[in-house]
């Protein structure tokens, strides 16, 4: 069975480990982090290891993951370089969804990756049971690639290979439609407030409908999920609206305006005609007052 060490074994670096470990994946050795009283905890939850007091006492091993966060991980490759010389067969990969390879470049004649797990890993204990069935997108050196596919594929996860150079456009794209769906909920109770709406009832009233439109988009696609106004081209709607957002919210009014140019654009593909749509950009780009 292969070696692996964990450099920065928190959220995903401990559920991968644990998930790893009772597979029979790897055998887990040394476990470093910032603190040792965080090593040793990551230890427990784990149930393998061994919890290091510095990288330099780290034991030797086939696999390095390096899942501290992405600001460290260049940091913890130059510290890591003088250990890894020596072998042309060890694997060193990190996790992070913004970063290729490219950052762990100092370690050749290590085969490296990088690996992105498409999962919130929130609550470790929770992520054991709801990886499986998570994308991960992979790319880097053959060796390195091949033997994480394996990796991932025993844990359930479905594997989508991509090219260094595109890893920054791919995770924005994970960042659009998760953090910034998020701020839209944020956006979305903000306007029910000012209508005296309050948060729990709002949250209540968004959960069926929020729940529904994803569904519609990941099996008809946005083009046919998008309702409401601007797909309708309704601007009397539209207008007032915005004007009633800027008369409570300006900050709201702008968002709502950005965004529903966004939407003209989608309903175009759809149903909306040029001159309705020529419309609503003249109105949802018109100067704030
Ligand atoms: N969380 C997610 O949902 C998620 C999803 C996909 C990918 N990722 C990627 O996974 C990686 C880890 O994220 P995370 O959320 O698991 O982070 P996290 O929970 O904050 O854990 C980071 C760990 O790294 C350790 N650490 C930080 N700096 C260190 C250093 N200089 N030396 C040694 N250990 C160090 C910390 O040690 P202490 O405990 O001692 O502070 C902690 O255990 C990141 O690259 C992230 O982009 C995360």
């Amino acid at each position: 069975m292969q070696t692996l060490n964990i450099i920065g074994a928190g959220r995903l670096g401990k559920t991968l480990g644990r998930l790893w470990q009772q597979k029979g994946l790897f055998q887990l050795k040394s476990i470093f982090n910032r603190s040792y009283d965080s090593a040793l905890a990551a230890v427990e939850f784990i149930g393998a290891g061994q919890a290091a007091e510095s990288l330099e006492s780290m034991a030797e091993a086939d696999c390095w993951l390096i899942s501290c966060s992405d600001g460290e991980i260049a940091v913890i490759a130059q510290r890591l370089s003088d250990k890894l010389t020596e072998r042309n067969d060890v694997i060193a990969f990190h996790c992070s969804g913004a970063l290729s390879s490219q950052v762990l470049e100092v370690l050749r004649p290590a085969s490296i990756a990088s690996a992105h797990p498409v999962h919130s890993f929130a609550e470790p204990l929770h992520s054991l049971d709801t990886l499986p069935g998570s994308s991960v997108a992979l790319e880097g050196d053959s060796l390195a690639v091949s033997a994480l596919e394996n990796a991932f594929t025993a844990l359930g996860c479905e594997i989508l290979t991509i090219e260094a150079q595109h890893k920054s456009l791919y995770h924005a794209g994970s960042v659009i439609a998760c953090n910034y769906l998020t701020a839209l909920i944020d956006l979305s109770l903000r306007s029910f407030a000012a209508a005296g709406i309050e948060r729990n009832s709002a949250l209540k009233l968004l959960e069926p409908i929020v729940l529904q439109t994803a569904q519609n988009n990941m099996s008809l696609g946005p083009e046919k999920s998008l309702t409401g106004p601007i797909a309708r081209g309704d601007l009397e709607t539209v207008a007032t609206q915005v004007e009633n957002l800027a008369s409570v919210d300006p900050q709201l009014a702008l968002h709502y305006r950005q965004l529903g140019l966004a939407c003209v654009e989608l309903a175009r593909r759809g149903q909306l005609s040029d001159e309705s749509a020529a419309s609503l950009i003249e109105l949802l780009s018109e100067p704030m007052r």
